[in-house]
């Protein structure tokens, strides 16, 4: 019965050409963006608002809407609709598009038209799900891409900084979502940021960054290791700070959660297998290529003042990085109870069962199982003259450099040597960066990794700790 009547009233979104009157459509929004407000030129002093979504009534079409006015009734229509709900337009104006401009900006759509609604001639009603056509419900799972027009996040790493500032589509699992976070910029403007951290069979952890309102919204409802996305135009830049290529939600980006396409259901599979082992994901981070540019961490601290700053920064997913001239205060190193060295997984980097010395993360199959290798694995504490921080993490290549031997020299090492090796540290100053991520499995729920440690240059250490005080 809703079919029929649906299909009798409303205008294909195909079907749309300018000078139809009296139209009514029907669409899922499948994109939205934030409300934006201009001064109006026309009338000095008072602002107009606008924002603009995207509706598709088929898999093949799709168009951009736009709604301008002032701030209550587009703050107020805004707000009357989220991505993934069903909404009728009536005697909207239907304008052909200038390809080459809107869609610098704005998802590209295959009709050659956009809508534009004014409040005094339209209207926009939100239609609640049920007697809606579930053929045009399940729309939202259809990416607006052909389903194998994708990079998978190791091609983006593959393909380096050669996609610096490229648009394009990325199919991958949600890792993990970030706490959205909230500032006003130098001009006075209100900002949010939240990071999304994605995964799929060739990358462990790979950033996502949303700076609007709506797809931290839309990325809120997104479930950790079970939601798949297709991101549709997104930018890829690289992160000079972190040295790593991230991805960024753009205005012309649309996002399909839980895409229904032959591929994302493989990923979608991938995942499920994975799931319990996963949980070390927290332990690769300190160890994995996130080679961090340690030019660009700057900050001097006391670990006195590192307690105050990580308080402050609880809750908050996003990690902080720091300096301290401190002296390592327990290295157990020499200590036969201790494990220093741990077998990793030569293809993806976990630390391997040592039971069933079988990598479960990426090679189930044992008789697949590549290769393990050797690497230091160690907690330590640090300590200068506010305080201790316990159980810093020092793993792989960093742990390497600063005990200035490789692991196989290392347990080649007698005991009196590796003890010998212990104190040249307890006993000096060391320049220490570290990293510092929230984390559930860790007891103080701070994981603490050391990025370098070198012994300090005495006097540069004594001027920053002078030049310091008690903050
Ligand atoms: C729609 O098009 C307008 C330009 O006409 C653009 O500003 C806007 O970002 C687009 N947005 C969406 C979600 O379609
Ligand atoms: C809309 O209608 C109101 C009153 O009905 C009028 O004051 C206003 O100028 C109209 N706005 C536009 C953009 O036509
Ligand atoms: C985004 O959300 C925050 C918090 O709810 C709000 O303060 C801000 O005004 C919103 N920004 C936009 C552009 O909607
Ligand atoms: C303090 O440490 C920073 C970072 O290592 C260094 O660049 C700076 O020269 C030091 N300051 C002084 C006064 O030595």
């Amino acid at each position: 019965m809703a079919n029929s009547f649906a299909s009798r009233t409303f205008t294909a979104l195909s079907d749309l050409h300018p000078n139809m009157a009296n139209l009514k459509i029907i669409g899922i929004v499948i994109g939205k963006t934030d409300v934006k407000g201009f001064p109006d030129r026309k009338n000095i002093g008072s602002e107009r608002y606008t924002f603009s979504f995207t509706i598709r009534d088929s898999p093949t079409c799709f168009v951009n809407a736009t709604s301008w006015g002032n701030e209550d009734y587009i703050k107020s229509l805004s707000d009357s609709f989220r991505v993934g709900e069903c909404v009728i337009i009536e005697n909207p104006l239907i304008q052909r598009k200038d390809i080459e401009r809107e869609e610098k900006f704005s998802p590209a759509t295959p009709s050659n038209y956009k809508l534009l609604l004014s409040e005094n001639h339209s209207t926009v009603k939100v239609c609640s799900s049920c007697g809606v056509d579930p053929k045009l419900l399940s729309l939202i799972h259809l990416p607006v891409k052909e389903s194998p027009d994708y990079y998978t996040l190791g091609d983006i790493v593959a393909n380096g900084q050669s996609l610096n500032g490229k648009i394009i589509n990325v199919l991958a699992a949600v890792r993990s979502v970030g706490e959205p976070k909230y500032f006003t910029t130098s001009d006075r403007r209100k900002g949010q940021r939240c990071e999304v951290k994605l995964y799929d069979e060739t990358e462990s952890s790979f950033a996502m960054i949303c700076w609007d309102n709506e797809s931290i919204l839309l990325a809120q409802n997104w479930m950790p290791r079970a939601t798949v996305i297709f991101a549709s135009d997104v930018r890829i830049s690289f992160d000079k700070f972190r040295n790593c290529m991230t991805a960024t939600v753009i205005s012309k980006t649309i996002i399909t959660t839980n895409p229904d396409t032959p591929e994302a259901n493989i990923l979608l599979n991938f995942i499920r297998e994975n799931k319990e082992t996963n949980v070390l994901d927290d332990e690769i981070d300190s160890y994995l290529k996130e080679s961090i540019n340690l030019n660009t961490i700057v900050d001097v601290y006391t670990i006195e003042q590192l307690k105050v700053k990580a308080l402050k920064n609880e809750g908050k997913a996003d990690p902080f990085y720091g300096i301290l001239y401190a002296y390592i205060s327990t290295l157990n190193i020499d200590d036969e109870t201790t494990k220093v060295v741990r077998n990793r997984c030569s293809s993806c980097g976990y630390i391997v069962n040592e039971a069933s010395n079988s990598c479960t993360t990426c090679n189930k199959d044992f008789s697949e199982f590549k290769s393990v290798f050797l690497s230091f694995d160690m907690l330590i504490d640090l300590t200068d003259h506010t305080g201790t921080l316990y159980s810093c993490s020092l793993t792989g290549s960093v742990a390497e450099e600063t005990l200035g031997c490789t692991v196989d020299e290392f347990l080649a090492m007698t005991d009196e040597q590796k003890t010998a090796l212990k104190w040249q540290f307890l006993l000096e100053r060391s320049k220490i960066y570290l990293k510092f991520v929230l984390s559930h499995r860790a007891r103080s729920g701070l994981r603490i990794s050391v990025l370098s440690c070198k012994l300090a240059d005495p006097i540069e250490a004594s001027r920053n700790l002078s030049g310091q005080g008690h903050v």
